[in-house]
């Protein structure tokens, strides 16, 4: 007979093998959420107006009806993530009635709005960003060189990657526009005060020059320029708010008021974010002459108390790892690139959910 110390252990033991099932499976969530983007779901669900059937889905969808019992599983893991709801339809015990309806989450992977997490859910998915992660462990084992996961699978960095694959460099541009369609629409509708006494300013690594525009619609007396690299600034829409130059941001920093430095510091080690950073200082005045580096990233805070967003800010500190120099930094972390770039003194407003302004002086 078993004693009770061994059934105890033995479902210790259950608990952590669901818990390392768990784990085992988390990218199902991912490639699950991919497939729900491709296809397009959200939209369809969204524009129905009223709860969808299995079966009309299916058809919109053009999903042929010998697979709409697995579009039906598919569903099912995306309700349970939250991702969806259901209601029955209360005049049928049939399982193709169930019926789908939207939630906050799903009007997020809505193409057609503005403020959507698709693209950025594609890029992040893509094969290029996915093939580093199997080239983790050895690349850990190295004394130096590939620099990065990344380079080890691909034997070139992320820029460089760009620079050579319009598809990939489209798709990425592409992710990061929405991203700041998103971000744009909070700090211009919620943290105006930023921008006040401002008459210039430049994004620098600003991408295709969406959070540019944005801030140059929201407030014409602030000439903004956009500064990336040539691959980016040829792809970009030219419009007649934004002026865009093409460079290279270890080089020189057009002068302007304020360098908005949004998702870029990340992407860098902390001694080439000390280069950047002095580069930045250059382009702008001093605190008492109203100028200032505006910076958009994560402050990581593990004790945030919400254990989601400590998560994220950990999964998202491992996938600048793997694709990058760079990292999410903490308070400290951020502090000591600042003094060590010459700045005098920063202000961190947690803002943007799990992203900060931070502003920095000199
Ligand atoms: C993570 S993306 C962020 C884009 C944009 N700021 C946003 O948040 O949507 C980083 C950007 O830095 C740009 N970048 C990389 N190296 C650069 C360099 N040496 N000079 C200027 N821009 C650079 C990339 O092309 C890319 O557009």
């Amino acid at each position: 007979m078993e004693s009770l110390d061994g059934e105890c252990q033995s479902l210790e033991l259950l608990k952590a093998q669901a818990h390392a099932w768990n784990h085992i499976f988390s990218f199902i969530n991912s490639m699950s959420l991919k497939c729900a983007v491709e296809l397009g779901i959200a939209d369809i669900i969204h524009a129905h107006g009223k709860p969808i059937s299995l079966l009309e889905l299916a058809t919109k969808l053009s999903i042929p009806p010998t697979r709409n019992n697995d579009l039906r599983r598919l569903m099912r893991l995306l309700v349970f993530s939250g991702f969806f709801a259901r209601e029955r339809d209360g005049n049928s015990h049939d399982h193709d009635e169930e019926l789908y309806i939207p939630t906050t989450m799903s009007a997020l992977l809505v193409n057609q709005k503005d403020v959507n997490v698709s693209s950025f859910a594609l890029v992040m998915l893509d094969q290029m960003f996915l093939h580093p992660w199997y080239h983790l462990s050895s690349w850990l084992k190295q004394d130096m060189l590939p620099a990065t996961p990344f380079e080890a699978a691909h034997g070139k960095g992320v820029w460089e990657a760009t620079s050579q694959s319009p598809a990939f460099n489209s798709l990425l541009n592409e992710g990061m526009a929405s991203d700041a369609r998103f971000v744009a629409k909070v700090v211009v509708e919620e943290c105006g005060e930023i921008f006040r006494g401002l008459s210039s300013l430049v994004d620098v690594g600003g991408g295709t020059g969406t959070m540019a525009r944005a801030i140059a619609d929201a407030y014409p007396h602030v000439k903004c320029t956009v500064l990336d690299l040539p691959q980016v600034v040829a792809s970009s829409e030219a419009g007649e708010t934004v002026q865009l130059v093409a460079g290279d941001m270890f080089q020189y920093v057009p002068p302007a008021d304020a360098v908005l430095l949004k998702w870029v510091l990340h992407d860098w080690s902390d001694e080439e974010c000390v280069k950047i950073l002095k580069r930045c200082k250059e382009a702008v005045p001093s605190k008492e002459k109203g100028g200032k580096v505006i910076i958009i990233e994560m402050v990581v805070d593990l004790d945030i108390g919400f254990p989601e967003l400590a998560e994220t800010q950990l999964l998202f500190d491992m996938h600048m790892m793997v694709q990058t120099t760079g990292k999410q930094r903490n308070k400290c972390e951020w502090k000591k690139i600042f003094i060590d770039a010459g700045f005098t003194d920063y202000k961190i407003t947690p803002a943007l959910g799990l992203r900060s302004i931070i502003e920095v002086y000199h």
